[in-house]
């Protein structure tokens, strides 16, 4: 599902430059399910986001289903994040003044080509509401919801278009730990249905026991597995 090899990264600010990824090679299988841990500062954040197709300033391969990310031309890249990749972040990105049905809904209008179908889209849109145990929140505002009801939304949201990778930053770190355990329940759940893969990035211990396989971050690569932890 992923290849990655030997990814560098570096930030320039001002004069100097800053290296945050120094060599990233990483594969993670077809719905497998993969914890990213690691100190703050560590190339979390910056890995997801070139796995994610949102940065390309980067060197090395980068293979997302068979794709390399960095062959695409920006208006592919665009659409295949639209129509392969879930994003699902801390802080949840919604879009107050439309209705949960309508956020959900949201990746239908990045769609290029033909208008999709109202009433298909609103369909979809409401399965998912369903789905994430949301259902009688469609015409809500998603400012009335509680912080774990968010979450299952932005997650909806990020199913819109049955992405075959799930890409999450800290997303239960806004959640107490109980609504953090119904979250990730949720997600564990819709992985194993749609053979999803899922990356996240967490601090939360829970969920990096619930996950196939966890890798650290150090200082802008991956500790190799036997040295997690140490
Ligand atoms: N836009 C930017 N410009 C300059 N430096 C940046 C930028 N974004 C991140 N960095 C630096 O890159 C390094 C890695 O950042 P990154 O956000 O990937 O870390 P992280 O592991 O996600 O940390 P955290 O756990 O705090 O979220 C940090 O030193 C950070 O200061
Ligand atoms: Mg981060």
């Amino acid at each position: 599902m992923i290849r990655a090899r030997g990814v560098h990264k570096s930030y320039r600010t001002g004069k100097s430059e800053l290296p945050v990824l120094r060599g990233v090679d990483l594969e993670v299988a077809t719905g497998e399910f993969v914890a990213v841990v690691g100190r703050s500062g560590s190339g979390k954040s910056t890995l997801l986001g070139i796995l994610g197709g949102l940065d390309t300033g980067y060197t090395g391969t980068v293979e997302v289903g068979g794709q390399d990310l960095r062959k695409l031309k920006d208006a592919q890249l665009s659409g295949y994040r639209n129509a392969s990749i879930g994003f699902v972040f801390q802080a949840f990105h919604l879009l107050d003044y439309m209705s949960c049905r309508d956020n959900v809904a949201l990746p239908a209008l990045f769609v290029r080509g033909p208008g999709q179908d109202r009433a298909a889209t609103r369909a979809r849109a409401e399965e998912l509401l369903a789905r994430v145990g949301i259902a009688e929140k469609a015409d809500a505002r998603p400012s009335t919801l509680s912080g774990g009801q968010r979450q299952r939304l932005a997650i909806a949201r990020a199913l819109f278009h049955r992405p075959a990778l799930l890409i999450g930053d800290e997303p239960t770190g806004n959640l107490d730990s109980n609504t953090a355990e119904e979250v990730l329940a949720l997600f564990l759940k819709l992985c194993r249905d749609d053979k999803v893969t899922l990356v996240l990035v967490t601090h939360d211990t829970t969920i990096a026991r619930a996950a196939d396989r966890v890798i650290e971050m150090r200082d802008g690569v991956i500790v190799p597995a036997q040295e997690v932890g140490a």
